[in-house]
C-alpha cells in the first residue's frame, strides 16, 4: 500500500511516498480503498510542523478524504461492503459535547491520516457520503464542509434574512457561504483578490469587498448593512482580523472564531464585545451526526462544493505548494483511484 508520510523531520520538503504493509482489519473495523483526498491548510500546517511541532513522525497527513469498504472485521455488516464513506474527522467524536479525549482522535495527526491507498478505521468512524457527488467533491467534507455546517447552521443558526460574513475565499469559507445562501442567508465575503470576488458573486455572494484595498473592512461592512452589522461572522483568520469582526457583527450577533490566518496572538479591545453582547464562539470542526445532518441537507439541495482542482496522487506534493501559495478558490483534492 502506497502512503505519503512526513518521515525524519518536518517540511514540505520531507514529504515522501512510502510503501507500508496493508494493516489488518479488527472487530469493527473497515477496510477503506481511498478514492480521493481534499487537503485543508491544517494539513500543510501540519506537514510544516507548524500545527505541532512536538507530532511523532512518520505521520501520513490529511483528514479528509473518501474511499470504498472493500473489507470488514467481525461483528461488522456485510452491507457496509461497496459503499461510498468519509472518515469522520475526529474518530472518536461521533456525537455529543467534545471531549479532551474525543479532540484526540483526530485524523492527520496525532491518528495516521488519509493521504494513502488504505485506511482502516471503525465502522463508527466513518458516514456514508452523498451519491450524487464526485470523488474530489466527497473528499472535500469531513473537516472543511462539517466545520463550515457547525458555523454557519449549528452555532450560528443562520436564518432566512440574515446577513453572513465569510472572510476569504478558502475551503472553509466558500462553504461557509453556500450553506448560509442555502438557509436564505444573503452572504458578504471578502477576499484580496478582485478575480476571486468576481468568481465567489458567481457562485452565490451577495456582496464583496477586497480586503487589501479596505484595511477597515469591518466598518465598511457595518456600513453596507446600513449600521446594523452581521448576524455571523465567519472567522477564519483569527486574532489579526478578530478586531475588524468586532466591528462588523451586530449587537448580539455571532463570530464563529475557525481559524488563524492572520495570526493567533494579537491585542484586542474586548471592550465592545460585552458592551455589545457578542458571542464569540470557538468551532472545532463537528461531530459525525453534524456530518450526517449536512450530507442530508447537500443532498436535499443538490449542493456541490466548490473544487478549485483536482492533482493525482503522484503529485500530492503539488497540492501542497498550491495552498502554500494560497492560489486557490475553494478546494484542492488529490485523486487517488480515478
Ligand atoms: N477550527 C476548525 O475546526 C478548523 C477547521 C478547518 C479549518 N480551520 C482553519 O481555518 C482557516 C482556513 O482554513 P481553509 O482550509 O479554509 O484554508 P484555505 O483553503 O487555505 O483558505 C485560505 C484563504 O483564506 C484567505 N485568507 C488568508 N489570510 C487572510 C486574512 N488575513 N484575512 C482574510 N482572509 C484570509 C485567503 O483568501 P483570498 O485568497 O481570497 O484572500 C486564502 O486563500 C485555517 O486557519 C484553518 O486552520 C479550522
Amino acid at each position: 500500500m502506497r502512503a505519503w508520510q512526513i518521515e525524519g523531520a518536518f517540511g514540505l520538503d520531507r514529504l515522501r511516498m512510502v510503501d507500508t504493509p496493508s494493516e489488518p482489519v479488527l472487530r469493527g473495523q473497515v477496510r477503506l480503498a481511498m478514492r480521493a483526498v481534499g487537503l485543508n491548510y491544517r494539513d500543510l500546517m501540519m506537514v510544516q510542523g507548524h500545527y505541532n511541532p512536538r507530532q511523532p513522525l512518520p505521520l501520513t497527513p490529511c483528514s479528509d478524504g473518501v474511499g470504498e469498504v472493500v473489507e470488514v472485521g467481525e461483528d461488522v455488516d456485510a452491507r457496509w461492503l461497496g459503499r461510498r464513506v468519509s472518515p469522520i474527522f475526529a474518530q472518536g467524536w461521533r456525537s455529543g459535547e467534545p471531549t479532551r479525549e474525543k479532540l484526540r482522535t483526530t485524523l492527520g495527526g496525532p491518528l495516521q491520516g488519509t493521504l494513502r491507498e488504505e485506511v482502516v478505521c471503525d465502522v463508527g468512524g466513518v458516514v456514508e457520503v452523498p451519491d450524487y457527488l464526485s470523488d474530489a467533491e466527497a473528499a472535500t467534507l469531513g473537516c472543511a464542509g462539517v466545520t463550515a455546517w457547525h458555523a454557519v447552521v449549528e452555532q450560528g443558526a443562520v436564518r432566512a434574512g440574515d446577513v453572513v460574513l465569510c472572510l476569504g475565499t478558502g475551503g472553509v469559507s466558500v462553504f461557509a457561504m453556500q450553506f448560509a445562501r442555502m438557509m436564505g442567508a444573503e452572504v458578504i465575503m471578502t477576499s484580496s483578490s478582485d478575480a476571486k470576488l468576481e468568481r465567489v458573486k458567481e457562485l452565490g455572494a451577495t456582496r464583496v469587498l477586497n480586503y487589501r484595498e479596505t484595511p477597515a473592512w469591518g466598518r465598511a461592512v457595518k456600513e453596507m448593512t446600513e449600521g446594523r452589522g452581521v448576524d455571523v461572522v465567519v472567522e477564519v483568520g483569527g486574532a489579526g482580523t478578530l478586531q475588524e469582526s468586532v466591528d462588523a457583527v451586530r449587537v448580539g450577533g455571532t463570530i464563529a472564531l475557525i481559524g488563524v490566518l492572520a495570526g493567533g496572538m494579537q491585542k484586542v479591545n474586548v471592550v465592545p464585545i460585552l458592551m455589545q453582547n457578542i458571542r464569540v464562539q470557538g468551532v472545532i470542526v463537528g461531530d459525525g451526526e453534524m456530518f450526517e445532518r449536512m450530507n442530508r441537507a447537500l443532498a436535499q439541495h443538490g449542493l456541490r462544493p466548490v473544487i478549485d482542482r483536482v492533482v493525482g496522487f503522484e503529485d500530492a506534493v503539488e497540492a501542497f505548494e498550491v495552498m502554500k501559495g494560497g492560489r486557490h478558490l475553494g478546494k484542492v483534492c488529490v485523486a487517488i483511484k480515478g
